[in-house]
């Protein structure tokens, strides 16, 4: 299984990309590009067939589906000896369950997926497509909701899911993430820099190792492995002391430049590994392998690693990529439940900043009840677009700090209301919401409705509480709770000698950094946030 970092393609032997998706995504455009980024040729199927049939798919179709179908099978199958090729996929190709099988084996299949909306206000202008030819904007809604039912099961079963609106993704400087089974040490043993040579040693968080205790002890019955050191529980473990622990028992078991380490955990364990790699002789190779939803969709991403200081988090520590991102949703199953809203509230931030169709989505069902592979295609989309920001500015000046959408506000509610006491990813949601409000305020039009289908039921005693313990009467309470989050905000790194930045929408899918908020805009945005 692979992601879009053309290095990995080679190295895995792909030849072939085959896009599919309801008609009008944009297959030829984005497969051109697409080509183009990665030195291949574009083939666009129903064309190949026109070629080597001698007559056009109108012609075809006219003596019968049945007579079109089998030559567009007959076209799929001759693509799997022609190498460098993105080739887009008729409707029909993943209509036959052995040609789509045969279709993964020969390539890698990519979903293209952009906004219901957007779709259909595309097949509705442009008339050309006979499915849809003459239909009102009703019957064009309608149609694309029943192909759609039909055909997402199948295109689920593609490798990799993608919105072509975003642009060709990151294919040089990408970072590897990863989806296949580890289950096993024999699933893992394959993402091993050499699997025969290579000495390595595990990072592992104290729960993960409870959880998947079969796992790591095969992991001692390796000729290669050099042993494993748990790390408690806790943000209490990105510290001095753990790295230094860390640091030591890796050297004192005799750890070499040459080594490997893997890192096993949540955004805890993973930046403090990261760190330790980073550190470690100068800076050693590992790989990341994330168990939480959040470490999946974000902080195994991007190579920023590191530990906390009496005087702040994430102060102390450096930008090391992993070699790759080794991702696995089985770790989930053992996820507690009440960690799934902090990857719930970076997923949900993909969709505004970047991609609207992960809203659309999980527009009425929670991350945990979606059915597998499209959990494993969020997850994939997400990590694929944070590599994909982070390729185009790692050293974050830029575009990367659109990561932050929400997060000013979401650091200041975590500061004020006592670090643990409100879960990341709630006050990530409860952020968001803020910052759409402010650009709301500013021409912008944006939805928010989604954020209260994924905030917990108690949300609002825990935040009433909260405000309630700052004050007598409930407006002198909320007024101190709000002073006391500016104040919150006008500390935080992201503040700047004009005032605080802000990543802000004009639309979906289109951030904006400002540092132009005024006190009052940031007191009706928490007042409207906190209702
Ligand atoms: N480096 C980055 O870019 C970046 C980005 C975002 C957040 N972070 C950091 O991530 C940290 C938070 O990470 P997190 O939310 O993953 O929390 P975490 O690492 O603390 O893990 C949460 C809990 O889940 C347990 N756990 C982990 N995986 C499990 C599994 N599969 N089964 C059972 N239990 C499991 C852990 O033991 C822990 O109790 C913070 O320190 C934050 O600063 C870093």
């Amino acid at each position: 299984m692979s992601t879009w970092n053309v290095k990995v393609l080679t190295e895995e032997g792909v030849q072939r990309i085959y896009l599919c998706g309801l008609p009008g995504v944009g297959k030829t455009t984005f497969g051109k590009k697409l080509a183009k980024a990665l030195g291949w040729t574009f083939l666009d199927l129903d064309q190949w067939i026109e070629k080597t049939k001698e007559r056009s798919v109108t012609e075809l179709f006219a003596q019968g589906e049945e007579t079109f179908r089998a030559a567009e099978k007959e076209a799929c199958i001759d693509t799997f000896t022609l190498d460098h090729k993105v080739i887009s996929l008729g409707g029909g190709a993943l209509q036959d369950e052995q040609l789509t099988q045969q279709i993964k084996e020969h390539g890698l299949l990519v979903h293209l997926q952009i906004p219901r909306e957007q779709l259909i206000t595309r097949l509705h202008r442009n008339q050309r497509r006979p499915m849809f030819k003459g239909l009102s904007r009703a019957d064009t809604a309608q149609k694309v909701v029943e192909l759609w039912q039909v055909r997402k099961s199948k295109y689920r079963q593609a490798h990799v899911s993608w919105n072509p609106m975003m642009g060709v993704p990151a294919v040089n400087d990408s970072e590897r993430f990863l989806h296949g089974s580890i289950e096993s040490v024999k699933g893992l043993e394959k993402w091993l820099p050499n699997p025969s040579k290579a000495r390595f040693a595990c990072i592992v968080d104290e729960h993960v190792a409870e959880a998947h205790k079969d796992l790591f002890e095969e992991f001692a019955h390796q000729t290669h492995f050099i042993g494993m050191y748990t790390v408690p529980s806790g943000e209490g473990s990105k510290s001095v002391e753990a790295w230094r622990k860390l640091t030591t028992e890796l050297l004192e078991a005799g750890f070499k430049r040459t080594d490997t380490l893997l890192v096993f955990g949540g955004g805890v364990t993973g930046d403090l590994g990261g760190f330790v790699a980073s550190t470690l002789m100068r800076g050693v190779r590992y790989l990341q392998i994330p168990t939480t939803l959040l470490a999946m969709v974000d902080s195994a991403v991007g190579g920023k690693t590191g530990i906390n200081h009496s005087t702040g988090k994430n102060l102390i520590g450096s930008f090391h990529k992993a070699e790759s991102v080794l991702f696995d949703p089985y770790f989930l199953s053992t996820l507690p439940k009440e960690e799934w809203i902090n990857g719930t509230g970076e997923i949900l931030k993909y969709g505004y900043i970047a991609d609207p169709t992960i809203l659309e989505e999980l527009s009425t069902t929670p991350f945990s009840e979606v059915d597998p592979d499209t959990q494993r295609h969020i997850i994939q989309r997400c990590a694929d677009i944070k590599a994909m920001i982070v390729a185009n500015d790692f050293k974050e000046t830029g575009q990367r700090m659109h990561l932050n959408f929400g997060h000013t506000f979401a650091h200041a509610l975590e500061h004020v209301a006592g670090y643990g006491t409100i879960p990341h990813g709630l006050a990530v949601l409860i952020g968001m919401k803020a910052a759409i409000w402010v650009s709301n305020q500013r021409g912008a039009t944006i939805q928010d409705d989604i954020i209260h289908h994924h905030l917990p039921e108690n949300v609002q005693n825990t935040l009433s509480s909260l405000v309630r313990s700052k004050g007598d009467s409930l407006q002198e309470s909320t007024n101190s709770f709000i002073h006391e989050l500016i104040e919150a905000m006008n500390r935080d790194k992201k503040a700047t000698s004009n005032g605080i930045r802000l990543i802000l929408l004009n639309d979906l899918a289109d951030p904006v950094i400002v540092d132009d908020v005024s006190a009052d805009e940031l007191h009706r945005a928490w007042s409207y946030a906190l209702a």
